[in-house]
C-alpha cells in the first residue's frame, strides 16, 4: 500500500469528526452511535447525510454553504473519505462530518428520525442484470433510509446515469411516490425550472459532477419525499 495511504488512513482514526465502526456494529446492530450525532455537533440543526460521498468535497461544501444544518458524508472507501475529512480538519468546519460504513449498513448507526434528508450524488448505476439490489434506489435500500429519515425527509439524486434516473423512476411510480422534481438536463435546458435557492445550491458539484460536466454530460436530478413503506 502507498505510504500516503497508510498516512491517511492512521489520520482517518484520530479525526474526531471520523467514524469509522466494525462490520460487526453495522451487521449486528450493536453500534451506540444512533441518537448521538447532535450531541456530536453540539446543536439540534438538521442532519443531511450524502451516501457515497466520495472525496466528500459536496459533504464539506454543503456544510459552509448551510452553516445552520449538520451534513455527513457516507462512504466505504477510507483513502477518497480523507480528503473532505482533512479539509474539515484545517478549516476548522464544525457542521460536517465522516461515516465510514457501507451503505447497506446506515440504519444501524442513525435513530429513528435523525436524519432530515439525503443526498445520492452520482452512485454507480449497477447496470448488469442481478445488480438491481445494488442501486442506492432500490427498494431494498428505500427501506433502509426509512428507518431513520424523518417523515418527509427530501431525497436528492443526481446522476450522469439515464440508465438510473429512468430506473429509479420506475421504482418511485412501484411505490405510489410522485416525484417533486424530475430533469435530465440539469444545467442545460432544465437550468429555468430550477428555483433560485436551487440555482445557488447547484453551484456546487461533486468530484464526478465536475468531470461529466467538462465532458458534456448532461446531469438528470430527481427530488422525491420518501411515503409510509407499503408493507
Ligand atoms: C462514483 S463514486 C461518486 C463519489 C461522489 N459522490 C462524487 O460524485 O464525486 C461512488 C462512491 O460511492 C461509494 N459506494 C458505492 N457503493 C457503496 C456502498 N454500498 N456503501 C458505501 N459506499 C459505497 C464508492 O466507494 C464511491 O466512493
Amino acid at each position: 500500500m502507498a505510504k500516503n495511504k497508510l498516512a491517511h488512513f492512521a489520520e482517518l482514526k484520530e479525526f474526531p469528526h471520523v467514524f469509522e465502526p466494525s462490520v460487526f456494529e453495522g451487521v449486528e446492530n450493536k453500534s451506540s452511535l444512533p441518537g448521538t450525532w447532535n450531541s456530536f455537533f453540539e446543536n439540534k440543526n438538521p442532519i443531511t447525510l450524502e451516501l457515497g460521498c466520495g472525496k466528500g468535497e459536496y459533504t464539506v461544501g454543503m456544510a459552509e454553504m448551510y452553516p445552520d444544518r449538520n451534513f455527513i458524508g457516507v462512504d466505504i472507501k477510507g483513502a477518497r473519505m480523507w480528503r473532505g475529512a482533512k479539509t474539515v480538519d484545517v478549516e476548522g468546519i464544525g457542521n460536517a462530518a465522516f461515516l465510514r460504513t457501507r451503505i447497506e449498513f446506515t440504519s444501524s448507526f442513525f435513530a429513528k428520525d435523525e436524519v432530515d434528508e439525503l443526498w445520492l450524488t452520482f452512485s454507480d448505476p449497477q447496470m448488469k442484470d442481478g445488480r438491481e439490489k445494488h442501486r442506492l434506489s432500490h427498494p431494498r435500500f428505500l427501506a433502509i433510509y426509512r428507518k431513520f429519515v424523518i417523515p418527509g425527509a427530501w431525497i436528492h439524486m443526481k446522476t450522469d446515469s439515464r440508465f438510473l434516473a429512468d430506473y429509479t423512476l420506475e421504482v418511485l411510480k412501484e411505490e405510489g411516490i410522485l416525484p417533486d422534481l424530475v430533469v435530465h438536463d440539469l444545467y442545460g435546458e432544465d437550468w429555468n425550472r430550477l428555483s433560485d435557492a436551487d440555482k445557488k445550491h447547484m453551484e456546487l458539484k461533486t468530484f464526478y459532477e465536475q468531470k461529466f460536466l467538462d465532458k458534456g454530460v448532461q446531469i438528470n436530478y430527481i427530488r422525491f419525499q420518501l411515503n409510509e413503506s407499503k408493507q
